[in-house]
């Protein structure tokens, strides 16, 4: 049972540390990685105020198409180097954007995102994919939640096999 009350009055360093050490609770025993990475979208989404996108784009034929996401309808397939994603995939970097609108090539999926973050999946050196998260408040993602959503891809890392699950 999940207990969303149990992380209100938290400090938000702790909170996160739940979030990542949760994370690895849920994954660790399930070996379906949709399954996995839906979860993920979930407790990221739950535990991450003022988030209104959170969702992982996976690469498949040299292209990102979406997965598993919390959130609006978005679009289906990325090309790499194309929008905040398509640059974090070709970058290999995680990449924070405080405002969208002064991003021009930012693929606007839902008009109401002003920020958004997006964080590399790479294991032994190979791109899987990216996590992306959307706010409709300026500014909302700082360095802290670069850490723990970092944190969180690590756990994902080490318990799903990108490498049968991608093409
Ligand atoms: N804004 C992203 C596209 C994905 S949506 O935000 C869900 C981008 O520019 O790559």
């Amino acid at each position: 049972m999940f207990d969303i009350s149990l992380f209100e009055n938290m400090e938000i360093t702790e909170r996160y540390e739940m979030m990542v050490s949760m994370l690895e609770s849920l994954i660790m025993d399930e070996s379906e990685w949709i399954t996995n990475l839906s979860n993920a979208t979930a407790l990221i989404n739950a535990l991450i105020d003022r988030v209104s996108w959170c969702g992982f784009y996976l690469l498949k034929n040299k292209e990102l198409i979406l997965g598993p996401f919390q959130g609006m309808p978005a679009c289906t397939k990325i090309q790499l180097g194309k929008g905040v994603c398509g640059k974090v995939a070709e970058l290999k970097e995680t990449i924070i954007v405080k405002n969208v609108h002064e991003v021009k090539d930012h693929i606007a999926c839902d008009a109401s995102s002003n920020s958004e973050i997006v964080i590399p999946i790479i294991k032994d050196e190979i791109l899987y994919g990216v996590l992306d998260l959307d706010s409709t408040e300026m500014g909302r993602f700082s360095e802290l939640e670069k850490l723990y959503l970092e944190k969180s891809v690590e756990i994902l890392n080490k318990y799903i096999k990108w490498e049968t699950i991608i093409q």
